[in-house]
């Protein structure tokens, strides 16, 4: 753009010279109207080349749009490949993801740690997710909160999203009494105090991209 248009006002100058030559002698108002005649062309040479830029430009956003939910799926599939993985910190098995937090904190601390990412405190749902999250677990001795505590009213460990815990999932070892939370080690599932301090484990089930658009 910005070459053509220096071709055109050099060619607009030499047009303007040559237009002076002739008529230099009837005078200069004659020049002086050639070259504002010359300024308003570049002028309106200009804005039409920003008016159709921003044309087009609106245009390619506009275009994806009009398509079906169904080719933008697939455009975004097929552009960024990886959108049902999970951020770089996270560890992922089947359609959730992990984090492990680096500080220490309370149960319910850690519960409003983890809604704060719009996760969860981790909720284990069978021996596959119980082992992978033991592996996950580096040291040995570390306590990390999950999403499950003692119900005094039921006096039954209780999931934080209401399901009762099914015991052949996971053993519990220690009391069940008032004010305990589940912790996991690499090992074993622990009761402890709730105003205990340990890390926590959250986790988020990637969504896939359907729910996503509509
Ligand atoms: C998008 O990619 C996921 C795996 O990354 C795949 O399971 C899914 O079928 C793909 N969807 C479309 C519309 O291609
Ligand atoms: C967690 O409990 C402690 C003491 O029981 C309380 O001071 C704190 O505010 C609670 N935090 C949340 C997020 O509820
Ligand atoms: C709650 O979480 C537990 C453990 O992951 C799971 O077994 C149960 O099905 C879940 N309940 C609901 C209502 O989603
Ligand atoms: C146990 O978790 C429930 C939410 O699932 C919460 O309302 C309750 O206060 C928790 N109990 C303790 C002792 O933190």
């Amino acid at each position: 753009i910005m070459s053509s248009l220096t071709k055109y006002s050099s060619l607009n100058a030499i047009r303007l010279e040559r237009f002076g030559d002739d008529y230099s002698r009837t005078g200069a108002p004659w020049h002086q109207l050639a070259w504002k005649l010359g300024c308003a062309g570049i002028i309106l040479l200009l804005l039409s080349v920003i008016g159709l830029s921003v044309l087009v430009i609106s245009l390619i956003q506009k275009s994806p749009m009009e398509k079906s939910s169904v080719d933008i799926q697939e455009k975004r599939n097929y552009t960024t490949g990886n959108i049902l993985q999970c951020p770089k910190h996270g560890l992922q098995l089947r359609d959730k993801c992990f984090t492990i937090s680096s500080s220490s904190k309370t149960w319910n601390n850690s519960l409003a740690d983890c809604s704060q990412r719009e996760s969860s405190l981790l909720l284990i749902q069978d021996q596959e997710e119980l082992r992978f999250i033991q592996n996950m677990i580096k040291y040995e001795g570390n306590l990390y909160w999950i999403g499950l505590n003692f119900t005094l009213s039921e006096k039954k460990w209780k999931w934080i999203n209401g399901s009762l815990l099914n015991h052949d999932i996971l053993k519990i070892v220690g009391e069940n009494k008032e004010n305990s939370c589940a912790a996991i080690s690499n090992m074993k599932v622990f009761s402890e105090s709730c105003n205990s301090e340990n890390k926590w484990i959250c986790e988020k089930k990637l969504k896939p991209i359907r729910n996503k658009v509509s």
